[in-house]
């Protein structure tokens, strides 16, 4: 870790507003921190004393629980309110939500949130730092940065690698985050999927758009199929998923056009035999667990560096 770089951000609100070196300097944090992980006593007391609150308006299982483990593991207390649990169902607005919290004097709230730009406009009406995970269609960081640890962990560097995201673009805030990260470091990020998934201006965000799968698949060192979206989707964008399965599922014969020592990933939660055959999950060429690992690694390398870390 570059003891030295100064991480000048209190919120992370998405890639879009973090520097290449902001990044590195992200990922060889999270890079010493994961061998937190695998020690017999998994705790360090970095974090003493301070407060994390999760606030979860959406359903998780893996951004929620990383968060909470990464805390926990550099000694934080932790406290967690979902939709279900909070006020605004009782009719309480989202800033109100939050100054109520910030006056129990967190130090840092991370939220998931059905609205895109919700953590921007949280950041905006309290002081407390905020840590994006997921909102709506727009941006989820942390995922977004874990892929990146995943990838140079396996490769050894990003810049250069040919990276195929394929499905649901319009809907997918990975994909979003994902884009914008491999492309400022230096990746060239192609995706394809359903005419009606893909949104008109993704170029703007770094990515090439195919007009076949086996043109993002071919020569790939990375093949990120995701699942389709229908939380997000008003009308029906697809015909069936048996269609979708049989034009836009990476199965076998598909993974075949990339090189012989692609990567699989998957952000996860997968639907099996929609977007990816069951086989292919499983596969040695499959990272989906090295992902969740890393999860865990950045997310502490998040809160860390959010609450003034170096
Ligand atoms: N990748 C991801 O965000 O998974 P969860 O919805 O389970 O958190």
């Amino acid at each position: 870790m570059n003891s030295e770089y100064l991480f000048a951000h209190k919120h992370i609100l998405g890639l879009d507003h973090l520097s290449v070196p902001d990044i590195e300097h992200i990922l060889t944090t999270a890079e010493s921190f994961k061998e937190i992980s695998a020690r017999t006593i998994k705790k360090v007391p970095v974090l003493r004393g301070k407060t994390v609150v999760t606030l979860f308006f959406e359903p998780s299982t893996r951004t929620r629980l990383s968060f909470d483990i990464a805390a926990k593991r550099m000694s934080a207390d932790t406290f967690s309110i979902s939709a279900s649990t909070s006020s605004t169902t009782k009719g309480e607005t989202l800033a109100d939500t939050a100054r109520n919290i910030e006056a129990m004097m967190p130090d840092v709230i991370i939220m998931r949130h059905p609205s895109s730009g919700a953590p921007h406009y949280l950041a905006r009406h309290i002081k407390t730092s905020v840590i994006n995970a997921g909102d709506g269609t727009h941006e989820h960081p942390s995922q977004g940065l874990l892929d990146l640890m995943t990838v140079k962990e396996h490769k050894g560097n990003i810049s250069g690698l040919k990276v195929a995201i394929i499905g649901d673009i319009s809907h997918s805030r990975v994909a979003h985050s994902d884009i914008i990260g491999f492309a400022k470091m230096g990746a060239h990020v192609f995706v394809s999927g359903p005419a009606t998934l893909i949104p008109k201006k993704i170029e703007k965000l770094g990515a090439t758009v195919c007009s076949s799968i086996e043109e993002a698949v071919t020569n790939a060192d990375v093949v990120m199929p995701l699942r389709i979206q229908k939380e997000r989707q008003n009308d029906p964008l697809i015909p069936s998923f048996r269609e979708y399965a049989t034009f836009f599922g990476i199965n076998r014969q598909v993974l075949q056009a990339a090189k012989a020592d692609a990567l699989l990933m998957h952000p996860g939660p997968i639907n099996r035999g929609v977007e990816l055959a069951p086989d292919v999950a499983d596969s040695p060429q499959s990272v989906i667990l090295d992902q969740v690992t890393n999860g865990v690694a950045i997310r502490m390398a998040l809160i860390y560096l959010v609450l003034g870390g170096k």
